[in-house]
C-alpha cells in the first residue's frame, strides 16, 4: 500500500495548548458541577480522549454515532441516529463534544435530538470550524480552531475510513 505523509495544518503542539485552553474554560463554566459528555462517533473520538483529560469537574461519559444520508452536493440532507447514548440526560449538564462542524447538519439534529430528553444545559465543543461550508447556525461554545475550506485528516479525522490515528491536523493534496 502507498505511504503518504499529508502536509501539516495544525500540530501536535497547537492542538495540546489548545485543548489546555479548553479543559481551563469548560472547568470554570461548571464550578463543582457534573457534567455528561457525548462523544460523537467516531471523528472525535481523539479530541474527547485529550479534552477531558483537562476538565477538572466530575464526568459521566456517553458516546453517539450518526451517520449522513443522501446526496451529499445537496444543500438539504439527513441524519440518522446510529447509536444513541446509554444514560439519562434529564436535568444535567451537557456537553458534546465534535470534531468538526462543517454543514452543521449534524450538530443541528443532534441539539434537536438531545433538547426533548430535557437536559439542564447543553454546550457544544468543536475541535474545528469550518465557515465556508456552513448551511445551518451552530453556536460553538468550545472552538478549538477556525479553518480554510480544506480537506482535513487525522486526529479522529478520515479520509476513507483512514488518517484517523495520526496525532496532528492535516491536509491530503490533490492526488491523494
Ligand atoms: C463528520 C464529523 C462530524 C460531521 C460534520 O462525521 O465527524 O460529525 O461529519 O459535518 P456536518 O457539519 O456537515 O454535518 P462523519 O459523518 O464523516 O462520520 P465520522 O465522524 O464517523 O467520520
Amino acid at each position: 500500500m502507498e505511504l503518504y505523509t499529508p502536509e501539516v495544518l495544525i500540530s501536535e503542539e497547537e492542538i495540546a495548548l489548545r485543548i489546555n485552553a479548553l479543559g481551563k474554560a469548560i472547568t470554570n463554566d461548571f464550578e463543582d458541577e457534573e457534567l455528561v459528555v457525548i462523544c460523537v462517533l467516531k471523528g472525535a473520538f481523539m479530541f474527547c480522549s485529550d479534552l477531558i483529560k483537562k476538565i477538572n469537574r466530575p464526568i459521566k461519559l456517553e458516546f453517539i454515532s450518526l451517520s449522513s444520508y443522501g446526496d451529499n452536493t445537496l444543500s438539504s440532507g439527513s441524519v440518522r441516529l446510529e447509536m444513541d447514548i446509554t444514560g439519562n440526560i434529564e436535568g444535567k449538564n451537557v456537553l458534546i463534544i465534535e470534531d468538526i462542524v462543517d454543514s452543521g447538519l449534524t450538530i443541528k439534529t443532534l441539539m434537536e435530538i438531545m433538547s426533548v430528553r430535557r437536559p439542564k444545559t447543553v454546550r457544544l465543543a468543536s475541535l474545528l470550524y469550518k465557515p465556508a461550508k456552513l448551511k445551518h447556525s451552530v453556536k460553538i461554545d468550545y472552538l478549538g480552531f477556525e479553518i480554510e475550506d480544506k480537506f482535513v485528516i487525522g486526529y479522529g479525522l478520515d479520509y476513507a475510513g483512514r488518517y484517523r490515528e495520526l496525532p496532528y491536523i492535516g491536509v491530503l493534496n490533490a492526488g491523494h
